[in-house]
């Protein structure tokens, strides 16, 4: 398949149209923002990892019964996907508190929840991404009830997955973003990606970060924790 012209750059992927209206290529960047793109900057070999471990992942989930938008690896950088329009939602999933929920609620980073806690973002940089509930989703007309009810149960299953696979690779899954798309035909998908910038990865043993709050935070050693990410999922 040819890649034609540029449909979108975000702060870490470029989306591309294909000769196949259905199919879209994603390359991946080594640019990293942070704070709402406030801080800048960039982790060597970021795209290649994140590209590669969102494959292995997708492929994953896929193989558990989840729908997503991968279709393959193209390159270093690059992967098909199958053709979506974005839900304007950020969807994430709290196992342990940390980041953002600590400055809101007063809670204590590495505080293990009771439950994991369920939330959306509305995705809109002009306005940092604010939480929102169901309510402003539907009125919004960010989603239908119908459509929120298909990603908050695909979201919980995801959590299942990936906190019993990562546990396996000595990895805590502290929390993650995830985005949901629509195929032309209807069917909501997993998209976007899952990689050390959509989640938090604790090292069971040692506690250590292996995500990108290396680079939010100025923890050194960002490269190297991507590269040690990379490796557990692959052995
Ligand atoms: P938060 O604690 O900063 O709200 O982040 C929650 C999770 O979402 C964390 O795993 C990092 C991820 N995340 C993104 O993928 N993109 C974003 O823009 C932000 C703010 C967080």
């Amino acid at each position: 398949m040819e890649k034609l012209e540029q449909l979108y750059e975000g702060k870490a992927k470029k989306v591309f149209k294909t000769d196949n209206p259905d199919e879209f290529i994603i390359e991946y960047k080594d640019d990293a923002t942070a704070f709402n793109g406030e801080k800048k900057g960039s982790i060597g070999g970021k795209g290649i990892i994140n590209n590669k471990m969102t494959a292995v992942i997708f492929t994953m989930l896929e193989e558990q019964g989840i729908k997503t938008h991968f279709i393959k690896l193209l390159s270093d950088k690059e992967q098909l996907v199958k053709a979506v329009t974005i839900f304007p939602l950020e969807v994430i999933i709290r196992n342990t508190a940390a980041g953002s929920i600590c400055k809101r609620l007063g809670l204590t980073e590495g505080q293990k929840l009771e439950s994991p806690i369920f939330e959306f973002c509305y995705k809109n940089d002009d306005y940092g991404d604010p939480v929102i509930n169901d309510y402003h989703a539907i009125a919004m007309k960010l989603a239908t009830k119908e459509e929120i009810e298909v990603i908050r149960d695909t979201t919980f299953q995801i959590n299942d997955i990936l906190l019993k696979y990562f546990l396996e690779k000595g990895i805590n899954l502290i929390d993650f973003k995830i985005e949901f798309g629509k195929t032309s035909d209807g069917q909501i998908v997993l998209a976007d990606e899952i990689s050390p910038d959509t989640c938090r990865f604790w090292d069971v043993e040692t506690g250590e970060k292996l995500d990108k709050d290396r680079f939010r935070r100025d923890l050194g050693n960002i490269e190297e924790a991507y590269e040690e990410m990379l490796k557990r999922i692959e052995c």
